[in-house]
């Protein structure tokens, strides 16, 4: 972060009207991150937050809200009246920032902090007024074309809508991302007229106006295109997300992780995920998740904001949200661990089993059928398959407690508050609303009764006149 000299203005402020959409377009998500979240963590590789500018104004409280914590400062542009009114708008505290501005848009995500880096040098190095960064596209349709003069010198920048044919024939764009000379842009900025055809005050402006007064315009060209797609619409969007997803499984991969058709699993920017790990296709590990090593995630699992330790495995389709789990747990086919719940070291969760607010101790056991909410349930307890915590009375949630060692026969419905003792059991198929002590066995169920020769006498009464079996 060795860039004292420079601010960082970004640009957040409007709608986004090619997205279609009521959400701000930088509050759209990418590789698991808002488009402005992004786009600021890349700020935060090159200056203090205290001088990098988001410039908001639609949605401008989420917008806030999704930045929250980074430490950023904010500019109000209540009325989105072009790209040069949004810079124009912050005058006072940028130009008290730094000498030189970066300029970012907040809706350009996948520029790196070396390419900024490289711009940012080559306007210091060169005293030029401006510096461009550009790339040539072969559908440059929609960007800002650079103009050079014969001598290869940029002269202006022209917007789309207001290029001539052959003009839209440049294949060398606009990136949207530029480094400025603090005074010369706020001498030129309020200068600028929305005399283009889409009534906006338009950014690019700027640099004929520099040209036009003598003063130098550099560009910088990247060759890697893909750094400065631009999403306007949900088409780049998806593939800005495609993009972000591909670094990160290539980053894991390489990092030991096996992933069975990368192509296919979703990984948040914030997941981290041990060696020797195996995720298999169609797994997506979202949030703020650690996963261990030697783990398996099975097809089509989806895990959020956890934490799995080392050699967990997770069957197919398996949802696990906010919990945390040990060394050795196993966990579905198609199991659902809704929120804060610990599984202790060597547990195991089964198919169709429901876990909300609950701790299983180390070894234990819910391998069919059950629901367990608001539960503690100690070491090497079994829970039977089909059983039931009845945590809720339709106005409050009560807990159930299971000493260790317990073993809870199945089908049996639990009504809570409730304590198991250690070492109890409870008979199958029991409704049980007191407390089984320790070591005892509690049956809460009518008792069965035989009938002997029922089932003949039943025969016989059915029997019809000629000798035949009625039809069943
Ligand atoms: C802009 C550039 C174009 C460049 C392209 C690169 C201008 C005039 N044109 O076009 O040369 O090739 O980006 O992607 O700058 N914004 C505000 N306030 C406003 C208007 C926009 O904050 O009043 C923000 C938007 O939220 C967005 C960014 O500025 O994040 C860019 O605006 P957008 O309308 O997408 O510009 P483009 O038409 O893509
Ligand atoms: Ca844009």
């Amino acid at each position: 972060m060795a860039h004292q000299d420079f601010g960082v203005v970004i640009l957040a402020a409007g709608l986004g009207t090619r997205m279609k959409s009521r959400q701000a377009k930088v509050l759209h998500q990418a590789g698991g991150e808002s488009l402005i979240g992004l786009v600021v963590q890349t700020a935060l590789r090159l200056v203090a937050p205290e001088r990098i500018y988001v410039v908001v104004g639609y949605q401008a409280d989420l917008v806030r809200k999704a930045l929250d914590g980074r430490g950023v400062q904010f500019l109000d542009q209540p009325q989105q009246l072009g790209t040069g009114h949004a810079v124009l708008v912050g005058r006072q505290a940028l130009e008290k920032a730094a000498p030189r501005l970066l300029v970012l848009y907040g809706d350009c995500p996948l520029v790196e902090a070396e390419t900024l880096e490289g711009l940012m040098h080559c306007h210091r190095e060169t005293g030029a007024a401006a510096t461009v960064l550009t790339t040539r596209l072969e559908d440059p349709a929609g960007y800002g074309r650079l103009l050079r003069d014969s001598g290869g010198s940029i002269r202006a920048i022209v917007e789309e809508k207001a290029a001539t044919p052959g003009e839209r024939e440049i294949r060398e764009i606009n990136s949207g991302i530029y480094c400025f000379d603090t005074d010369h842009l706020f001498q030129c900025l309020p200068q600028i007229r929305p005399d283009n055809p889409a009534g906006e005050y338009y950014l690019t402006d700027v640099i004929g106006w520099l040209v036009e007064r003598g003063l130098s315009v550099a560009g910088v060209e990247v060759q890697e295109a893909s750094q400065v797609l631009g999403i306007n619409t949900r088409v780049e969007l998806a593939q800005v997300d495609a993009r972000l997803r591909e670094r990160k499984v290539r980053q894991l991969m390489l990092a030991g992780v096996t992933i069975h058709k990368p192509e296919t699993v979703t990984i948040d920017d914030a997941v981290s995920v041990g060696p020797d790990t195996v995720i298999e296709p169609f797994a997506q590990l979202l949030g703020r998740c650690s996963i261990g090593s030697g783990c398996r995630i099975r097809s089509c699992s989806i895990v959020s904001d956890s934490q799995l330790a080392d050699e967990v495995t997770v069957e197919p389709f398996s949802f696990i949200h906010e919990s945390r789990l040990e060394t050795g747990v196993r966990i579905g086919p198609y199991a659902r661990l809704r929120t804060g719940n610990h599984i202790g070291p060597g547990a195991k969760v089964g198919n169709f089993v429901e876990l909300k607010k609950t701790r299983l101790g180390a070894r234990s056991k819910a391998l069919h059928l059950a629901y367990l909410g608001d539960s503690t349930i100690g070491a090497d307890v079994n829970i039977g398959a089909g059983t039931i915590t009845c945590n809720y009375d339709g106005t409050h949630k009560h807990s159930t407690v299971i000493e260790d060692g317990a073993f809870v026969g199945t089908n049996s419905t639990l009504v809570a508050p409730l304590k198991i003792g250690a070492g109890a059991y409870v008979a199958a198929g029991s409704v049980v609303t007191e407390e089984v002590p320790p070591e005892a066995l509690g049956i809460a169920r009518s008792r069965q009764t035989n009938k002997p020769g029922w089932a003949t006498r039943r025969r016989g009464r059915e029997k019809v006149p000629d000798g035949g079996e009625t039809p069943a």
